[in-house]
């Protein structure tokens, strides 16, 4: 017979996002809600390992709805990443009485999750990342809240770059993944995106755009990088170099992960906390909650992580077509 949840653990990993605190807040409440006692681990799978967790209640997660980072901490723990370390996380579940762990995160957290999940220890994912990047989930926690941040940015960014005549670079976060940098580039109308996903070439994509704008009285050019790309010195230097106009680096950077998470962040982390309980208590188990066409669903884990997301090549068009 399945065993009773009677306490579950909930843990932040990796990268940081805006809305992780909602993600927590749900969790701990829908626990409350159904009499099972919710357990903060802090920073992540290294706290577990040395069980450094408090009990939560209703109180816990007061006024944290609208507040960006993670009140349990987060942290990228080299000790899990060993069998040793992740037989002493599993160890600590077990002397703790945790009957299931809720790891909130990305890529790292669910491969982490897995790992834990091997160990006999029941899992659930909410995925959780400004980049958007995970494959079995059309939507992560804090993408939405990374992007208004870093278009808010841009556009004052614009106001003073227009009034120089001059060329932005702007670095946008996104280390392995261009999703974030293609929202951006379509919602501040950039002259060029320029992503890992995909190739470019700089003349055809950077220069002549930049040209062909000028032919259409076109003061200020945009180019946005990812980066993963980088390189934006090079780029800049470049554009000046073959163009004559004064170009410059801004480099928008860990600004688009912090800040209050905007409805959407909150709306959906919201929603997966308390998913990610009600499915535990359900039996489900070693699973990741994913958003997908409009609806909240799960995924086995093992499954999630061999899914990869491929770019949104669409709105990549978009972009180049509307960049005129
Ligand atoms: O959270 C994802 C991300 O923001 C990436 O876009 C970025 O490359 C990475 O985290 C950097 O994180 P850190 O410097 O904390 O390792």
């Amino acid at each position: 017979m399945e065993q009773k949840i009677r306490r579950i653990g909930i843990l932040t990993s990796g990268g940081d996002a805006p809305g992780m605190n909602a993600a927590v807040r749900a969790a701990v409440r829908t626990c409350l809600m159904n009499k099972v006692i919710p357990v903060g681990i802090r920073r992540g799978y290294q706290g577990l390992i040395h069980a450094d967790v408090t009990e939560m209640n209703a109180r816990s997660v007061n006024g944290i709805i609208h507040r960006g980072g993670t009140i349990l901490y987060t942290a990228r723990s080299e000790d899990f990443m060993t069998e040793a370390g992740q037989h002493r996380a599993a160890q600590t579940c077990r002397y703790l009485g945790l009957d299931a762990v809720i790891c909130i995160g990305g890529d790292g957290t669910f491969r982490g999750a897995l790992a834990l999940s091997k160990q006999g220890v029941k899992v659930m994912g909410i995925p959780a990342t400004i980049d958007n990047d995970i494959g079995c989930s059309h939507y992560t926690i804090g993408f939405d809240t990374a992007a208004n941040t870093a278009v808010e940015a841009i556009d004052k960014l614009a106001d003073t770059m227009q009034s120089h005549e001059r060329v932005s670079v702007v670095e946008v976060m996104g280390r392995h993944a261009g999703h974030l940098a293609v929202y951006v580039g379509v919602a501040v109308g950039a002259t060029s995106i320029i992503i890992p996903e995909f190739p470019y070439s700089f003349e055809h994509d950077v220069i002549e755009k930049i040209r062909e704008g000028r032919m259409h009285d076109k003061h200020h050019h945009l180019i946005i990088v990812a980066e993963g790309v980088g390189k934006c010195d090079e780029i800049c230097h470049r554009i000046s170099e073959e163009t004559g106009l004064e170009a410059r680096v801004s480099i928008i950077g860990y600004i688009q992960r912090g800040g209050a998470p905007t409805a959407r962040d909150r709306v959906m982390a919201s929603r997966m906390g308390h998913y990610a309980v009600e499915q535990l208590l359900a039996g489900q188990t070693n699973q990741v909650v994913c958003y997908r066409d409009s609806h909240i669903v799960l995924t086995p884990i093992e499954e999630a992580l061999e899914m990869k997301k491929s770019l949104d090549a669409y709105m990549y068009r978009v972009a180049g077509d509307i960049a005129l």
